[in-house]
């Protein structure tokens, strides 16, 4: 059985195949459309969400299935014990996808669960967009090996899924930030990463853009935090520490070269990325949002044997 809680729950071989079969399924929907017939996913959110929730949740009808939605706070989850809840679960469900605040929960919830469990965002790591986001490179690009990925912010649960999924495909993975969101720091993959000569690190946008295929960016602050009075202040020094490095047509042009625009969304115009770019031809963030469809399927029917 197969978790999905990390990119590196994989391997890079599977993580390919993947990509290649979303594209496909995203061509030729109806070939899939009984392939999940009878199955349930179990969609458990303890954060808000609008492309996860609806990706899976038709997704899982366009294959055939059902999926069942519940928000932790309708659920026994904040009295029991994760990893029970999770094995209960899983004897109704066939697949769990879940939207955990902190990575020891949805650790805890898979470890008791007896089917395979994807991350739906957490403090850590984002895979199920990370899978849509280079599916979506592949689609616009023809082609993934090679292809330069900046990502430009802060170091957080996106970039770590961002980074892991573009050296598995093949590409250069460039982050650009002056420092990391604390507990998206994930040491193990840092040293694998650093070790890896198609990965780099810098602090200064001008030298991270040079031939950048792609430029990815995501939000300064975490969507658990954004109402949080006591995350104002840090809310507050974000917004001064990574103007610089906002996607806009001033930082587009120290490419050299096409690039594109990629965000998981959604996106805080004005802050990490200007609504002149956001909107402009080169942007792909809604072909990549509506991928995030496309991809789920092809990760479900993976985790399932279905591929
Ligand atoms: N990109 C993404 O995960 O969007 P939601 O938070 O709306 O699910
Ligand atoms: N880093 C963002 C991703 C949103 C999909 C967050 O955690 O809110």
């Amino acid at each position: 059985m197969t978790n999905f809680l990390r990119v590196r729950d994989v391997s890079s071989d599977a993580f390919n195949w993947m990509i290649d079969q979303a594209i496909a399924i995203k061509a030729n929907p109806d070939k899939w459309s009984d392939a999940l017939k009878g199955k349930t996913l179990a969609m458990i959110f303890q954060k808000t969400s609008t492309r996860t929730r609806f990706s899976f949740e038709a997704g899982m009808t366009e294959l055939g299935g059902h999926a069942i939605f519940a928000q932790t706070q309708h659920t026994q989850m904040g009295i029991a014990d994760i990893s029970d809840e999770g094995k209960v679960i899983s004897r109704y469900a066939d697949l769990i996808m879940a939207r955990m605040v902190y990575n020891r929960d949805l650790v805890a919830l898979a470890d008791g669960s007896e089917v395979p469990v994807i991350n739906g965002c957490d403090d850590r790591y984002h895979p199920a967009q990370a899978l849509t986001d280079l599916m979506t490179v592949k689609e616009k690009l023809s082609r993934t090996k090679d292809v330069k990925v900046v990502y430009m912010g802060v170091a957080n649960n996106v970039s770590n899924s961002l980074s892991m999924a573009t050296i598995y495909a093949g590409g250069r993975f460039t982050l650009c930030t002056p420092e990391f969101d604390p507990p998206a720091i994930d040491e193990e993959q840092l040293a694998a990463l650093h070790a890896n000569p198609m990965y780099e690190e810098t602090a200064d946008p001008v030298v991270a853009m040079k031939d950048a295929d792609v430029v990815y960016t995501d939000t300064w602050i975490n969507m658990e935090h954004f109402s949080n009075p006591e995350y104002a202040a840090e809310k507050e020094r974000r917004v001064a520490t990574f103007q610089p490095y906002q996607v806009n047509e001033n930082l587009l042009k120290f490419s050299g070269k096409e690039t594109l625009v990629m965000h998981c969304l959604p996106a805080h115009k004005g802050y990490e990325v200007n609504d002149t770019v956001l909107y402009t031809p080169n942007s792909v963030i809604f072909d990549q949002a509506e991928n995030r469809l496309h991809a789920q399927k092809a990760l479900m029917l993976y985790l399932l044997g279905k591929l």
